[in-house]
């Protein structure tokens, strides 16, 4: 199979589909923001307020290098900002998980760590501006989407089926 990247907004469930599909189906997986995480031994919430934004983003650009010319048959779940770099389309096939600002943000709410959940991601402090975010975002998460799946009203059990189904052969 090629690779399968995971893409879309915080909060809307890449790490948890990301699980589902490796229990249904035994694939390999990675997750970006793990990655600069270990690169950098410290959390992104750190990484953000002592370097910047613009520093987290010049790690993404070159994880992306490195998935692009070393990774193989691997499923990457993204953060939400990752679509950016420049050869995502280089690195394998681009499933978009679409849900409406108010659905995720309520999906958050709803988990019992609702708290470290928001906490760990700077640039979902203010709903307003997270909201203002995705409008910007959303266009560009669909144009580069080969796959796109509406996650609303469905469960990460379904969402993996059909992920598998979809974009790994
Ligand atoms: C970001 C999303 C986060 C993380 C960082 C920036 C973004 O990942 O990469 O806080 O720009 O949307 P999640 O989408 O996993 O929350």
């Amino acid at each position: 199979m090629n690779n399968v990247l995971l893409i879309g907004f915080m909060g809307v469930g890449k790490g948890t589909v990301s699980r589902e599909i490796v229990k249904q189906s035994g694939v390999m997986a990675l997750d970006t923001d793990d990655i600069i995480e270990s690169m950098e031994n410290r959390k992104i919430k750190k990484i953000f307020k002592h370097e910047g934004e613009a520093y987290f983003r010049s790690l993404e650009r070159r994880v992306a290098t490195w998935l692009s010319h070393s990774v193989r048959d691997t499923l990457i779940s993204t953060g939400g900002g990752f679509y950016a770099v420049p050869n995502i389309k280089l690195i394998g096939t681009v499933v978009y998980l679409y849900s409406d600002f108010d659905s995720l943000y309520q999906r958050i709410l709803d988990h019992p760590n609702a708290e470290s959940k928001l906490n760990k991601r700077p640039l979902f402090k203010a709903p307003e501006k997270a909201k203002k975010l995705l409008a910007q975002r959303a266009p560009e998460y669909e144009a580069l989407a080969d796959i796109i799946i509406d996650v609303r009203a469905r469960n990460a059990q379904q969402i993996a089926k059909e992920i598998i189904k979809k974009a790994m052969k």
